[in-house]
């Protein structure tokens, strides 16, 4: 985790009176492209597309423009909010059966690095969409740091090597991705340089021509024929389905977002597709009846009684998720019901005080939700890969972008595209593998595939308002623990009082199965305070797996990682936190706070920087 100070060379009398601004992100050098769009005078949303477009070259293998995400927008003169949905699409000729063409799922290793886990790619056209609307720089000016990152390289940090180290073949599957990543049959080791020619060559034909030199023409003829690779495993099944329409067609969508509110605070989330605004939202809903923060009553950070009601609220949330969220841009999903709070208090009503819950079946929301019509049955849960980025930014006018991206698993497909150096998603593989729509069983198939559907994601960038301003935006990747990675650190924030740091260094928590086992974090020095052995053995007695034998710390996974921008009301000031569960980086663009009798600007020292 670094924190790094820039300084913006204007007019004194200009920012002496503006607050800083801030990007926080999971690698150094996506932070300083997005800082240099600060820096230039740039806005959040000119910032967000040059961290993005970095992202794509230094960790490549978690999203890039061969993937989708989410970008929550806070606009400081409107106070609107909004999201720029870019998540990928089905192709048009997808269907519900296409990962078990014999009525069996595929195998998730082969389906996912096969071209037919691909979706229609949207980061490129979302980024481009929020600048044109909402930035201010061009798309060349956005794109200019990360060719500069391909072309001259770009140090290889310790996690994209333990990533290309455990890939699980995912690098080796593809010849073109295992020439970039292990250059002569050699895996890329920490501190070995990684140069991308072919990725600066695609990024500058797009800074010259435009989205359409990727959505159309050469290269999308090249990605078509990427896609259509297929494992031999699976034959021609295993084909991928997008055509040059579908690619051409392409189109992101601006949506509102969840709102919600928790103790006083108002958490605004992703909506469908993303099942990370209602999940997040339900759990709280399910949670504010428990007073989380009070040890006097025998709650408070790390005690059994509060893991346990943020346990027994996972997995009622996460049965509910199951079933009822997908895309609702394809079918109705009953929003309304699910955050119900009459709703909510049935479902609170499962949680025992010292017992765990039989796993629970999804609720049934409908009777909160006139303009639904269908009744529960259990559906299957995909899996869902541990990478994923996110970023938050925050500028000097104070608008806001907190943004998650992905191409799903790590690798991705493992597909790189010939001769234009960048991988294709495997996002399909986040829809439903076996069809769970049945009409007699009143079943929506809410996540079953589709032509033309996104398919459901877990992604959260959130933003927490207080008194109708924006405090913090955050949001993590880490596939379905990302709702849970928010739900801790939206709990450490309001229930615990931490600092944005510490909420983010705390140790977390996570269930993402109603019948699932539990996974703690501890592992790292930096995780305080510790999940004690004492409050684990209260959760064994009560029943919870996952947490190994008595009277041994079970609390060892890592989850998630979390990059936040903090703004403090009081002073009007900016902050970051960045979380050291990857090479987290927050750089403050400080504007000059100097009259015109004051020495010349000097960086401040990384220590002096709050956090
Ligand atoms: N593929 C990860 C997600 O969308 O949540």
């Amino acid at each position: 985790m670094r924190w790094i100070a820039l300084f913006a060379l204007f007019s004194p009398s200009v920012l002496a009176a503006l607050p800083d601004g801030v990007v926080a992100v999971s690698h150094p050098a996506a932070a300083a492209a997005g800082a240099r769009m600060l820096a230039a005078g740039g806005n959040a949303v000119d910032a967000a597309a040059a961290v993005q477009f970095a992202l794509n070259v230094v960790e490549p293998q978690s999203s890039g423009i061969g993937g989708g995400g989410f970008m929550l927008i806070h606009l400081a003169k409107t106070g609107e909010t909004f999201i720029v949905d870019s998540r990928e699409r089905a192709p048009a000729a997808a269907s519900a059966d296409m990962f078990a063409p014999d009525g069996l799922p595929m195998p998730f290793p082969l389906a996912s690095t096969s071209g037919l886990a691909v979706g229609v790619p949207g980061t490129l056209r979302g980024v481009d969409t929020a600048l044109t609307r909402w930035g201010t720089k061009t798309l060349a000016d956005t794109l200019a740091p990360a060719i500069e990152l391909a072309e001259h390289g770009v140090r290889v940090n310790r996690f994209l090597a333990a990533d290309i180290a455990n890939d699980g073949g995912r690098t080796r599957i593809h010849p073109e991705t295992a020439a970039i990543f292990r250059p002569g049959g050699v895996p890329l080791a920490e501190g070995d340089w990684l140069v991308q020619p072919a990725l600066a060559r695609t990024l500058k034909r797009i800074a010259a021509r435009g989205p359409d030199a990727f959505y159309r023409g050469a290269l999308a003829r090249s990605i078509v024929r990427a896609q259509q690779r297929t494992r031999s495993e699976l034959g021609a099944t295993g084909t991928g389905r997008m055509t040059l329409a579908d690619l051409a067609q392409y189109e992101v969508a601006i949506r509102d977002p969840l709102v919600g509110q928790y103790r006083g605070w108002t958490l605004v989330g992703m909506p469908p597709p993303s099942s990370g605004g209602l999940t997040v939202l339900q759990m709280l809903g399910l949670l504010e009846r428990f007073p989380l923060g009070d040890a006097a009553q025998g709650y408070g950070f790390g005690s059994p009684k509060t893991l346990h009601a943020m346990i027994e609220a996972m997995r009622l949330a996460f049965a509910d998720r199951a079933l009822w969220i997908g895309d609702d841009d394809a079918a109705p999903l009953p929003r309304q019901g699910l955050l119900h709070p009459d709703y909510l208090a049935t479902r609170a009503a499962l949680i025992q005080p010292d017992r765990r819950m039989d796993p629970p079946q999804a609720g049934d929301p409908l009777p909160w939700d006139a303009s639904v019509t269908v009744r529960p049955q259990p559906s299957r849960t995909p899996q869902e890969s541990p990478h994923t980025t996110h970023f938050s930014i925050v500028d000097r006018w104070g608008n806001v972008v907190s943004y998650t991206s992905t191409i799903e698993y790590t690798w991705g497909s493992g597909i790189t595209v010939p001769g234009y150096g960048f991988l294709l998603n495997n996002e399909l593989t986040d829809f439903n593998f076996l069809p769970a729509a049945d009409a007699s069983a009143s079943n929506p198939g809410a996540n079953d595939v589709a032509p033309h559907k996104r398919p459901r994601s877990s992604m959260a960038p959130t933003l927490l308002f207080k008194n109708g301003k924006p405090v913090a935006a955050y949001g993590s990747p880490g596939g379905a623990t990302i709702i849970n990675s928010v739900l801790n650190v939206t709990l450490n924030l309001i229930d615990h009082g931490m600092s944005l740091q510490q909420a983010i260094d705390a140790p977390r928590l996570s269930v993402t199965h109603a019948a699932g086992p539990v996974q703690c974090e501890g592992g790292a020095t930096f995780m305080q305070p510790r999940f004690s052995v004492a409050a684990q053995d209260a959760l064994r007695d009560w029943g919870h797996a996952g947490l190994g034998d008595a009277g041994t710390d079970g609390c060892q996974a890592t989850i998630g990682s979390v990059q936040a921008i903090v703004i403090d009301l009081a002073s009007g000031t900016h902050h970051g936190a960045a979380d050291p569960r990857r090479e987290g980086t927050v750089i403050q663009v400080r504007s000059a706070r100097l009259d015109e009798n004051q020495a010349p600007l000097q960086p401040v020292k990384a220590d002096e920087i709050p956090h």
